[in-house]
């Protein structure tokens, strides 16, 4: 047994009743016994609660859904839904320019199952739409080429009537997409450096299960829990050096908005939203994110001393409170205890283990494409609101099948998001990146707005207005709330009309047919055929060389024909 698993069963007796954490006084029981677990450094100084752990690295096995039994809470085991055993998922990490290559398994005992690459510029036919699950027993493959900024991405189920349940027992994992030369170039923290910290709530029942069970109240304002776990860890600490640090947060809570801030108001410099680098270095005291989104920031330990700590918390706030403004939709009570939206919440601690660090300071750093709006050719509108006791997008709920618009590849829009009710509704496009341009009219927009964004959290009663661009993917993508438990109704179909087919090249070099087309342009299938008629899907591997995707295969005596088609 660790040190670390040691000081957790010691001290984390079981005297729980959904009642959140009580730091000071785990801390005292600590004290008391300290000596018992005299280590490299003095019990005393160590903090009490859970060490950070950082979930294992992809290496391109099979991607296996399954349920396995994990430690969440020391001393307890919870039946969670798991990516190769880990709770929350693996962290996807690939280089910008590499190709995505997975099969993804479902062990699941008896629910479809289906991965949505959250951020990731995907081909239509791997996106992860609900339409695509498959079975339990059964299995699929995608793969294509990451061509975007680096970024802090995310992964997760996207069965439909299940996300919501799916990512609460932890079908969910960072996605990131790295340009290490490009970030050493810049001066900014890499390696160990470089933390992801997957933020989300829990509710800790006494036996510590993760049931997924909204109340009607629960399922119109979200899934609360009562304890935040950080990299699924509740009462998490890190212990830092007093350097300068990345961290790359995602909210991963079904419906919680988080108020991000430091205990001792430390300056956060944030350097990235959803689609990576925002092209600025803004230094902020706090900041909201919204389930689904990303932010990355830059904070320095340098005025901390050895030993002390300072907290991530979430501050009070007041909208999107039930009975805020939430009349007709059940709100005004009868909500469930716990904290509610807007209560504050203790998110993980930091810990000065070490002295020193390196404090360099990033160069001026780059900006992204951002959609222009001058370019725009029409403006649609989305009005979210309650209808029939459903969440709605402008009157609708949800339909699998139902088409409600298509936007041209390659075109800009201005996406009008009206809020007609008291709830926040964090609104999410699948397949291309937007500009925050205004809130309630105004131009004047925080920091965390800029830069690309997927997901923008729309406040209470509020009107956002987004450009978007779509690129040079076609096919069927979706746009909806990412409060989970609204997204099966407040969900629409969209659909990007195709663009020009890709000439493609083919060659014949040393004995082999050498295939290529443009890298860019996701999206695209390549198919083999004998006699002109039947085509079939080539099942090879694909390289990527320089900006070229190409196919190879040996010279066979039958002459193939190969074209592309859209997925
Ligand atoms: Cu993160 Cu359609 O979802
Ligand atoms: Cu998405
Ligand atoms: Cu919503």
């Amino acid at each position: 047994m660790s040190y670390q698993e040691n000081l957790n069963l010691q001290h984390h007796e079981p005297s729980f009743n959904g009642e959140p954490n009580r730091r000071k006084v785990l801390k005292k029981g600590l004290l008391s016994t300290g000596f018992l677990f005299a280590g490299s450094r003095p019990a005393f100084a160590v903090p009490s609660g859970n060490e950070l752990p950082v979930p294992a690295t992809w290496d391109g096995e099979p991607l296996v859904v399954d349920e396995t039994n994990r430690q969440i809470w020391p001393g307890y085991t919870t039946a969670c839904l798991t990516v190769n055993g880990s709770f929350p998922a693996p962290i996807i990490r690939l280089n910008q320019g590499d190709l995505f290559s997975a099969q993804i398994i479902n062990r699941l005992n008896s629910q479809a199952v289906v991965l949505h690459w959250h951020g990731l510029l995907a081909p239509s036919a791997y996106d992860g739409h609900p339409r695509q699950v498959v079975s339990p027993g059964q299995s699929y493959q995608v793969s294509f080429p990451v061509h975007q900024e680096p970024s802090t991405c995310w992964y997760h189920s996207h069965s439909h009537g299940l996300t919501g349940e799916h990512v609460y027992k932890g079908l969910a994992g960072f996605f990131i997409i790295d340009n290490p030369e490009r970030d050493a170039a810049l001066g900014l923290p890499t390696g160990t450096r470089d933390v992801p910290l997957m933020i989300r709530d829990w509710k800790s029942n006494t036996t510590r299960s993760l049931s997924y069970a909204p109340s009607n109240f629960e399922h119109m304002w979200g899934y609360l829990g009562d304890t935040v776990l950080v990299n699924g860890t509740p009462d998490a600490w890190m212990s830092v050096d007093q350097g300068l640090w990345r961290f790359r947060l995602l909210n991963g809570s079904n419906a919680r908005v988080y108020r991000l801030a430091f205990s001792d108001n430390r300056p956060m410099t944030i350097i990235g939203s959803d689609g990576g680098l925002t092209g600025e270095k803004t230094s902020v005291t706090s900041f909201d994110l919204g389930p689904g989104q990303r932010a990355e920031i830059l904070v320095s330990f340098a005025n901390l001393g050895y030993r002390q700590s300072t907290f991530l918390k979430s501050l009070a706030f007041t909208e999107g409170r039930p009975g805020g403004g939430g009349g007709g939709m059940g709100g005004g009570g009868g909500g469930p205890a716990g904290p509610r939206q807007g209560d504050a919440l203790d998110i993980m601690e930091f810990y000065v283990g070490t002295t020193g660090g390196d404090q360099t300071t990033p160069q001026e750093l780059p900006a992204p494409p951002l959609p222009k709006p001058e370019l725009s050719r029409r403006t649609r509108s989305f009005a979210m609101n309650v209808t029939n006791g459903n969440h709605t997008i402008n009157g609708l709920t949800y339909s699998l099948s139902r088409n409600d618009f298509t936007a041209p590849a390659g075109e800009v829009e201005i996406w009008q998001f009206q809020n007609q009710n008291g709830m926040h509704h964090p609104m999410h496009c699948h397949g291309a990146f937007f500009r925050v341009l205004t809130r309630n009219g105004s131009s004047n927009i925080k920091p965390v707005d800029h830069g690309l964004r997927d997901t923008v959290l729309v406040y209470p009663n509020e009107t956002v207005r987004v450009a978007i661009a779509f690129g040079n993917r076609g096919g069927e993508y979706l746009m909806h709330c990412h409060n989970l438990e609204h997204e099966h109704n407040m969900m629409s179909n969209f659909t990007v009309s195709a663009t020009e087919t890709p000439e493609l090249e083919i060659e014949k070099i040393n004995g082999e047919v050498v295939v290529s087309w443009p890298s860019n342009l996701g999206g695209w299938q390549l198919e083999r055929s004998t006699d002109l008629e039947n085509w079939a899907p080539v099942d090879g591997q694909l390289t990527i060389v320089g900006s070229q995707l190409q196919y190879h295969e040996a010279t066979a005596e039958e002459e193939a024909h190969f074209r592309l088609r859209i997925v």
